[in-house]
């Protein structure tokens, strides 16, 4: 069983992790103007200097096609210089930093590019307001254009001190929509079995290791399923995992959920719905969300270790480094995990509500996350960036309660 808190291999190149925490990729929304802000780079070195051995920078487009948000970040030579300090202050702090590499495929709302990617032509209900009703099916010089985009991005990252990359596969995006039968309706060497669904986002695999070369740690984020009934199956990700054994893969991420169809399953907790309202950019979009929001974004509830159950199947029918992921949230599930053979766990909320979580559990000063999954931080990353609501409600009380405390004190 792999010690937490030890030093662990990432790939085979010698790249080491101080211990296996991986911080989850949490959409920042820390830029300006698409450019890595100071308090992107200031998030990234807090969460170093809390523990975790490798921090995942969110949703880095590998083109302007590839992207959800106007504001988002691309990964290419304009955003270089921001991006090398960003892994320069990460190292300095002593962690070590990937980057997701997206493309968001038909989930966009990026006017720019109307109508967006997509393996085949459907109707894209997240851009409908914004005028991007359907999507473009992708021909082959489309995906050639892709595959080389994702290349060219993880091998800049290299060159800019990045320690990996991580290629995402999950989640409803572009290469997740190829794998799930229910975004991909093609006809060709693309389409139907899981053999032509997962022929594209293997390919892209394959064109980023060719690249960046099998020593550079590449890690896949990987749907164990999409949550519903026409989607991704766990047998899919089961053909997925053995097609990624045979490649030099450094872990692959596990996880789950359709972006545009169940938003929740791959979180789960509440959904904070008055916020997604308040968040629409205009009346229609508040209106239709107000309308339509209990309907499209359905809860599930929350559970510790939430993916275990199905993670624990493709834990046993692959030997590949496989990175735990979904309601990591104390100390004695993250045993459980390692016990299970889980190489790295990766961890999300309870770092978005506490940088420090790792170091508190290596120095047992806790043992349990205090985040109550209420998921307020889901809207936050649409405003001024991502924090933790409740904890910043925490420290308001607590410096109220000092204060009284003093007032008190001098009137005695
Ligand atoms: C605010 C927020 C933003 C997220 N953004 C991303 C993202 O950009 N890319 C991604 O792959 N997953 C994203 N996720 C999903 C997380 O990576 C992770 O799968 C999920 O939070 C479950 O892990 P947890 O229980 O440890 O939080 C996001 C989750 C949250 C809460």
């Amino acid at each position: 069983m792999k010690q937490a808190f030890s030093k662990t291999p990432l790939g085979s190149g010698g790249t080491f992790l101080k211990n296996v925490f991986i911080k989850a990729a949490t959409y920042e929304g820390m830029f300006e103007k698409g450019q890595p802000s100071k308090q992107l780079i200031d998030h990234h070195v807090t969460l170093a200097k809390g523990g975790v051995g490798l921090s995942t920078v969110s949703y880095g487009a590998v083109s302007e096609k590839g992207k959800t948000f106007k504001e988002q970040m691309v990964v290419s030579e304009k955003t270089s210089a921001k991006l090398k300090l960003l892994a320069n202050e990460v190292h300095a702090a002593g962690g070590k930093i990937s980057m997701q590499l997206t493309h968001c495929g038909y989930f966009s709302k990026n006017k720019k590019v109307n109508p967006p990617l997509a393996p085949s032509r459907v109707l894209n209900t997240y851009g409908l307001l914004s005028g991007m009703v359907f999507s473009k099916a992708m021909n082959t010089a489309d995906m050639k254009e892709v595959a080389q985009d994702f290349s060219l991005a993880a091998t800049l990252l290299k060159t800019l001190g990045f320690d990996a990359v991580e290629i995402h596969l999950g989640h409803g995006y572009l290469l997740s929509q190829f794998l799930s039968p229910w975004s991909n309706k093609r006809r060709d060497a693309y389409g139907g079995s899981i053999e032509n669904r997962a022929r594209f986002p293997l390919e892209v695999v394959d064109a980023v290791i060719d690249k960046v070369g099998e020593e550079f740690p590449v890690l896949v984020k990987l749907n164990l399923s999409d949550g519903f009934k026409g989607g991704f199956t766990l047998d899919d990700c089961k053909y997925v995992t053995k097609e990624l054994e045979s490649r030099t893969c450094a872990a692959i991420i596990l996880s789950g959920g359709f972006t545009s169809k169940t938003p929740f399953y791959l979180m789960r907790g509440k959904v904070p719905l008055w916020g997604m309202i308040q968040n629409g950019r205009n009346w229609l979009e508040k209106i239709t969300m107000a309308l339509f929001g209990p309907f499209i974004v359905r809860p599930y509830p929350y559970t510790s270790n939430f993916f275990l159950d199905q993670a624990r199947e493709i834990r046993q029918s692959v030997n590949i480094p496989l990175a735990y992921l979904g309601g990591v949230d104390s100390m004695k599930g993250i045993e459980e995990i390692l016990e299970e053979g889980f190489d790295f766990v990766v961890i999300g909320r309870a770092l978005i509500h506490d940088p420090e979580f790792i170091n508190k559990l290596e120095t047992r000063q806790i043992k349990q996350s205090n985040c109550d999954h209420c998921n307020k931080c889901v809207v936050e990353m649409d405003r001024d960036g991502i924090r933790c609501v409740l904890r910043d409600e925490e420290a308001k009380m607590v410096s109220w309660q000092t204060n009284v405390a003093r007032r008190t004190k001098s009137r005695a």
